[in-house]
């Protein structure tokens, strides 16, 4: 699951200013098994000390193509040869103006004519900079040539101004290098994921919902980025971070989750829905906070739509799968949803004190597949859970399909 251990990892620095942040990047790709090599240039000297990257690295960093070292004759042509991925993070004005034109005059221009690996450019400067014609020229012209670019982001820069030129936090970059790195097998599959609880208003500050963390969704949806497809995710209200690049629609009710649903669903070859949706919602929603006024509050429920049966009844060649959460009877009653909602594959976990499911970052669960077999699994982390779900939705489903 680690695709960074034992990578060699080349990183490039150049001057700007945000050089600092590569200091980061660097120790989370060492945390993560990378073997790294540093490449800076002189001007990138002036902003962080060669010192720190080699501390850091555990290796020495190659400020110049002439240093008096053993292997300096060949060492841009062997780092080049033996690169997994390569990174320049700050990637400044200049050097994205030498890569453009196949400039070498110095140390990492002359290693990155020789580099054949992918290589993630992280373009960081002033926004009238970043904005100008030239440069933007020169990142549509590298980008045609195979660089992966990631946009900078927006915000209040170092030099006052406001706008795009930003350098990423070392988080987002290091996924970015993970996703490059990992094995595309759902490339060009368009993957439609519901994810957390819904919540259905008493009044407009009361509701009724579920435990639902959307965990398991957003965890299906990063691992699903990883594996190259491309994710739309519908999410009722949750505490996470929206995975990088999926599109995101954010919904609050049952009512509103369908139709959002319905909206992306045309568009999508595989459908996954962990959300909690709330199967009951009040009748009547008062459009002023109640008062405590009488000593007992009655409310009246009625049913929401049931979403998974209706995309059930019309999924023509989809693959759907549904998630089954359980207090008793798991096998029948998975089985039982699976065959009602004319599922492909039903996720089922059967919730106890030891195996609370929602909220929790781990999970137990027995997969229940069409042809009536099933797979129970040992607890794992809900990330690793997500790619055994994707793994058995391509051998188990998709293979099948094609046949
Ligand atoms: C304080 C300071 C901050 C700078 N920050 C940036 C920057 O963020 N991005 C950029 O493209 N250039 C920046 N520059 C300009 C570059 O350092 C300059 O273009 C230099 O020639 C780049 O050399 P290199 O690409 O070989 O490292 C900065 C310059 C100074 C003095």
């Amino acid at each position: 699951m680690n695709v960074l251990e034992g990578k060699h990892i080349i990183l490039g620095v150049s001057g700007g200013i945000a050089a600092y942040k590569s200091v980061e990047l660097l120790r989370l790709l060492r945390k993560a098994g990378a073997q790294v090599r540093v490449i800076m240039t002189r001007n990138a000297r002036w902003f962080v000390g060669a010192l720190t990257f080699e501390a850091l690295s555990g290796a020495a960093v190659c400020t110049s193509l002439f240093k008096n070292t053993q292997d300096a004759a060949i060492r841009h042509i062997q780092w080049a040869e033996e690169a997994d991925a390569v990174i320049i993070a700050p990637a400044t004005a200049n050097i994205v103006a030498k890569l453009t034109s196949g400039l070498a005059d110095d140390a990492l221009s002359t290693f990155m004519l020789a580099v054949r690996c992918p290589i993630i450019l992280c373009p960081s400067m002033n926004t009238y900079m970043y904005e100008s014609k030239i440069v933007q020229r020169n990142l549509r012209a590298l980008k045609s040539d195979g660089y992966i670019v990631v946009e900078p982001e927006s915000g209040a820069l170092a030099c006052g101004t406001v706008g795009p030129g930003r350098l990423p936090e070392p988080e987002v970059i290091l996924e970015k290098v993970i996703r490059c790195l990992w094995e595309k097998d759902l490339l060009d599959k368009r993957i439609l994921i519901t994810a957390g609880p819904t919540i259905e208003p008493l009044d407009p500050v009361r509701f009724i919902s579920n435990a639902s963390s959307g965990k398991m969704g957003y965890a299906l949806a990063n691992a699903a980025l990883r594996r190259g497809a491309t994710v739309t995710l519908v999410t009722g209200p949750t505490s996470l971070a929206a995975p990088m690049d999926a599109k995101v629609v954010r919904v609050q009710t049952a009512a509103d989750m369908a139709r959002a649903v319905s909206d992306h669903v045309n568009d999508a070859h595989i459908i996954i829905k962990t959300a909690a949706v709330c199967d009951y919602r009040p009748v009547e929603s008062a459009s002023h906070k109640l008062k405590k006024h009488q000593d007992e509050l009655i409310l009246r429920f009625e049913k929401t739509v049931d979403i998974l049966k209706g995309l059930g009844d019309k999924k023509k060649g989809k693959v759907l799968v549904g998630f089954a959460a359980e207090t008793e009877s798991l096998n029948e009653n998975a089985r039982q949803k699976l065959a009602k909602k004319n599922l492909d594959m039903i996720v089922g976990n059967l919730i106890s004190a030891e195996n609370p499911g929602f909220r929790a970052d781990t999970n137990t669960v027995t997969l229940f597949y069409k042809d009536g077999t099933s797979e129970s699994l040992p607890s794992m982390k809900k990330e690793q859970l997500a790619h055994i779900i994707l793994d058995r939705i391509i051998e188990r489903i998709l293979t099948q399909q094609q046949r």
